[in-house]
């Protein structure tokens, strides 16, 4: 497989070379500084990587990426674009695109200094254990995950604010400008995103019965309509004028409270003015002379990814070679272990002792890898510990942005709504969507939420508590350097994807367009299935895969990895996943 080579070094070199020469970093040397190539079974290549000099946005929506492009050209730092991105696609991407969800941020300043920022939702104070079992204690469906009780108190506003006022360098107003522009004048939509409101129709109707939102209408959404949001842009005035106050007081409050007294929601006034995001100390770990900074609980993601590269670091992965029989049999193993752990260990740390220490020590993981099988045959789930296993769904209804400026601060955000269009519940007045975050609690334990994942008493609901989240926004250093800027949507599949955005990167010598295209695997201990995104495994590979007990199932696409690969010559290199429209926007 030479010719992989061959065209990405010549796309690279292609890319550098169509890049204006806009005070120019100093020259390096792009095709030459690849990494040395595996010998055998290569990514397959892809689209030519987008190639910044100074600064670049990779988001899931090509207008939230001008606008953050856009801020940094005007002075702003990346934080300063990250803000705006945020707000940006609130409007352009209301599928997940927020202010009424929340999100995890971990950033690395210029000076070296990293760290995350949590605006995570938080029950209500009215919420308790068992709010979503009947009278017979079982989990009644849908009630967890649709309609004003499956809302969380939102984060986004106030971690927007918090990250200003500790990073930021523009004025406030001017990064949520761009995003009250878009909401008044109207943003085209793409085919993606009108066929998402087309196929939620009867739901914005269902949980929407007074006030039918804006999203809806008589005749389909086609690609290139114009979805105007007059509310959501007063909404945003709001925000932009007085910031926090904006949206957790006032008039938007106002709407908000009313919206969960029509509809029998638990959030009050008291909910939206106690809560706090959290500045939290990024999680530290190692990878072949790599650092990775990752984000801490209330995510299992850092913890989960970390115990999986921990597992895998004594093996050659490059020599085994990419979707070798052998390396997926290992990844496989990995996943499934530290998958497991999730369900038993992993919660909000401020409401119980998470034991992030022991599950990251050397020993316990290397402890743990001793049951892999050296003869690459799978360990059945049932053997790793047990619990029950349940086909689970997926939706696609996360984004993630990742964003690197002129002067090397960088941020990697992934924020959610939690289902496609969260709760599906709008403010009416308001014009914004609501989480249903609530849903990514352990509402019984042992019982699978709609990502099949499965929990206990560390997940279990309690007011004010933060619900345990998959998101993995990650930063790679290498030798004191920025080195990647990883992250993406995908529920229980976040941690796999950002994990082989990883591998791809430094075990298989991907470029980043490489990396976020290639097709995924994934495994999470419970079902016990390796699902299998099409293009993923060769048939040889997949019926030694059968053979060897690791149970192959065909899966639809998905995540969407939005990921930055900082050059060694230091020009930026885009990967813009191409299974959305994401899109990657430098300068
Ligand atoms: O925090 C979490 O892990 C989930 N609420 C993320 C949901 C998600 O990624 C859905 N979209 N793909």
């Amino acid at each position: 497989m030479q010719s992989f080579f061959r065209f990405s070094s010549a796309a690279l070199l292609l890319a550098a070379l169509a890049s204006p020469a806009l005070g120019q970093k100093p020259a390096g040397r792009p095709a030459a500084a690849r990494p040395t190539p595996p010998p055998a079974d290569q990514l397959p290549p892809a689209a030519t990587p987008v190639v910044a000099h100074h600064a670049l946005v990779v988001s899931a929506h090509p207008e939230a990426s001008k606008v953050g492009r856009d801020i940094m050209q005007q002075g702003g730092n990346a934080y300063d674009a990250a803000i705006a991105v945020q707000f940006a696609l609130a409007v352009v991407l209301p599928v997940a695109g927020n202010v009424g969800g929340g999100g995890f941020i971990v950033y690395r300043s210029q000076n070296g200094a990293a760290g995350t920022l949590d605006f995570r939702e938080t029950a209500p104070a009215g919420a308790s254990r068992d709010m979503y079992l009947d009278a017979q204690g079982n989990v009644v469906p849908g009630r967890s995950t649709a309609g004003p009780l499956a809302v969380g108190t939102p984060g986004t506003v106030a971690g927007m604010e918090a990250l200003h006022k500790k990073l930021g360098k523009l004025p406030w107003a001017k990064l949520v400008a761009p995003a009250v522009r878009l909401a008044r004048a109207g943003v085209a939509l793409t085919a993606k995103e009108a066929a998402g409101l087309n196929r939620t129709q009867a739901d914005f109707t269902k949980y929407n019965p007074s006030s039918p939102p804006v999203f809806v209408r008589p005749t389909p959404w086609q690609k290139g309509d114009t979805l105007k949001q007059p509310e959501l842009a007063a909404t945003l005035q709001r925000i932009q004028d007085q910031g926090r106050a904006g949206f957790y007081q006032g008039r938007t409050a106002e709407f908000l409270l009313a919206e969960m007294k029509k509809g029998g929601g638990l959030i009050t006034q008291q909910d939206l003015d106690g809560y706090q995001p959290k500045w939290r100390d990024a999680l530290h770990g190692t990878y072949r002379g790599y650092d990775v900074i990752t984000m801490p609980p209330p995510s299992s993601g850092g913890v989960a990814l970390l115990q999986i590269l921990q597992m895998l670091e004594p093996s050659n992965l490059g020599q085994l070679g990419y979707h070798s029989p052998a390396g997926v049999a290992l990844i496989t193993e990995a996943e499934r272990r530290a998958y497991a752990d999730r369900a038993t260990y992993l919660g909000d740390p401020d409401f119980g002792k998470v034991p992030v220490a022991q599950l990251l020590a050397k020993g316990y993981n290397s402890q743990r890898s001793t049951s892999i099988r050296t003869d690459g045959q799978a360990t059945p789930s049932a053997q790793i510990t047990a619990g029950p296993g349940l086909p689970r769904y997926e939706s696609d209804q996360t984004t993630h942005y990742s964003i690197v400026d002129a002067q090397g601060n960088a941020v990697t955000c992934t924020t959610t709504l939690n289902g496609a269009y969260g709760s599906k519940v709008v403010v009416a007045g308001a014009g914004f969507l609501l989480n249903n975050e609530m849903d990514d609690f352990s509402s019984k334990a042992g019982v699978p939420n709609m990502y099949g994942l499965v929990g206990g008493a560390a997940n279990a609901i309690a007011p004010g508590k933060r619900m345990l989240s998959s998101m993995t926004p990650t930063l790679l250093v290498k030798n004191g350097k920025l080195a990647l800027v990883t992250g993406s949507p995908g529920g229980s599949t976040i941690i796999t994807s950002v994990l082989q955005s990883i591998l791809s990167v430094v075990d298989y010598g991907a470029n980043a367009e490489q990396a976020v295209s290639a097709p995924r695997l994934h495994h999470q201990w419970l079902p016990d299935q390796l699902d299998v995104e099409a293009g993923a495994l060769t048939p040889e590979a997949e019926k030694t895969l059968q053979e060897k007990g690791f149970n192959p199932k065909p899966r639809a696409s998905w995540g969407r990895l939005d990921i930055i690969r900082v050059l060694p010559n230091g020009q930026l290199e885009g990967g813009a996943d191409p299974r959305g429209d994401d899109t990657a926007v430098g300068y």
